[in-house]
């Protein structure tokens, strides 16, 4: 459920029209919608009321602070895997009481920086960071607050380049390894062992892949108690799905329960890291057909429709073979036809939508790129010296504008041409 609607043919986002904003701020832009993000959050929140949970939204499924600052106001934490994450979830206001950090490759200077700002869970993923964040504990005087993330090997039934439950992936500990990395860190000075993680992958459209796991963590943790190692935490990370194009993932009351009921009787904090399910369906990318134009051989004449958004600004078509759904900002009645939705980048990658039927557009018409609120501008680069677009905020029938589109001097931000390599110089 989302407040992007249609009036008199128009595509509004809550009760301001699209067409309006790109008029003011230019295109390619994102738009998210404040009552949808809201929404969603509530809805995923409100699955696990009544038992001690926290929600974690997943930073890097949509960064903006703006966004960060929305959530933690409704209740949220924040689930970071860089000191870039752990900067921007401070600024953005949220409690590091309320912040876990995942992820397997966290560097001296990032741990510090987390360590020191007091945050409420590590999550460990191999004996070498346990051992580093040790040295870095009694060394600040400080103690941290660790969950080891297991790899419960639980095919999540998703793409593989987000599959990270299965034993084959960089994630987690393996769980048969685990035990004795528990055992060894709760004797250990400057650690306190207080949960247990983990996340086995995206866009997950089945709900028993997350029972599994469960299941598996659940033994696990009963196993740890025998050898007299308690913990507080459980944390099933994220990765519920959302619909694209004709995926049917589970509801969320229906995750929630399924949850609720695979827990029942443990006396613990549930921690959950939902990233997508919250943002996804809440923001669009709204961009501008530039050109349109036919290639190839009579018998396979193909149509490309140019828009000024490309793969810097949108990679999952490109990077996963992903569907948006694409929508125009201004119905127009036009025939429907078959096209390639393409962007300015020199790579025949680089596409929106592939053999996608729509109606006839013209040069200077708006679409709108559905379902691209997460890991739509946070993967997003400067690939051909594209500034990034903008993203814009709406509530009701007021917009703003929550990161300015990059400017042409940001974009050389930080490079310098050398005086040493002048010619007249030798190396
Ligand atoms: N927790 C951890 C430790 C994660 O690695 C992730 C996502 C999440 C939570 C949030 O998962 P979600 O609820 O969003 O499924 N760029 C890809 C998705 C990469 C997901 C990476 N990890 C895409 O565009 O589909």
């Amino acid at each position: 459920m989302n407040y992007f609607t249609r009036r008199k043919g128009e595509l509004y986002c809550e009760e301001t029209a699209v067409a309006g904003i790109a008029a003011a701020v230019g295109t390619p832009f994102y738009l998210y919608s404040r009552k949808t993000l809201l929404r969603h959050f509530q809805a995923f929140d409100s699955g696990f009321a009544g038992i001690p949970h926290l929600t974690c939204f997943a930073v890097k499924a949509c960064s903006n602070i703006a966004i960060l600052h929305l959530f933690a106001k409704a209740g949220g934490g924040a689930d970071i895997v860089s000191g870039g994450e752990l900067f921007r979830a401070l600024k953005a206001g949220i409690d590091p009481g309320r912040i876990i950090y995942s992820g397997v490759g966290k560097t001296e200077e990032e741990l510090r920086a987390a360590l020191a700002a007091g945050i409420l869970l590590f999550n460990v993923e191999s004996a070498q960071e346990l051992d580093r964040l040790q040295r870095i504990a009694l060394t600040l005087g400080l103690e941290a607050p660790v969950s080891f993330r297991v790899n419960p090997d639980v095919d999540p039934l998703t793409h593989a380049y987000i599959s990270t439950g299965l034993a084959k992936n960089k994630f987690g500990i393996p769980i048969k390894e685990a035990m004795s990395l528990y055992r060894r860190a709760a004797a250990m000075e400057g650690i306190a062992v207080k949960g247990i993680s983990c996340h086995i992958g995206s866009q997950l459209t089945r709900i028993s892949p997350f029972v599994e796991s469960i299941r598996k963590i659940r033994a696990f943790v009963g196993a740890l108690a025998e050898k007299g190692v308690s913990v507080q935490y459980i944390d099933l990370g994220g990765g519920v799905g959302i619909t694209y194009d004709d995926e049917t993932p589970p509801q969320l009351p229906e995750y929630a329960a399924a949850v609720r009921r695979e827990l029942v009787g443990l006396d613990c904090t549930l921690i959950l890291e939902p990233g997508r399910v919250l943002v996804g369906n809440a923001g669009v990318l709204v961009t501008e057909v530039q050109y349109t134009k036919t290639n190839g051989a009579e018998e396979a004449r193909k149509k490309f429709v140019i828009v000024d958004a490309a793969m810097n600004d949108l990679a999952r078509p490109s990077l996963y073979g992903a569907f948006h759904e694409i929508q125009p900002v201004r119905e127009t009645g036009a025939a429907r036809e078959t096209v390639d939705v393409v962007g300015p980048v020199c790579e025949t990658g680089d596409f929106i939508a592939r053999d996608r039927e729509l109606a006839g557009v013209v040069q200077g018409d708006l679409l709108a790129v559905m379902s691209a609120g997460a890991y739509g501008f946070s993967m997003s680069s400067n690939y051909n010296s594209r500034p990034r677009a903008p993203e814009v905020l709406v509530d009701g029938s007021r917009y703003a504008v929550i990161r300015s589109r990059e400017t042409l001097e940001q974009l050389i931000q930080g490079e310098a041409i050398p005086d040493c390599m002048e010619d007249g110089h030798d190396h």
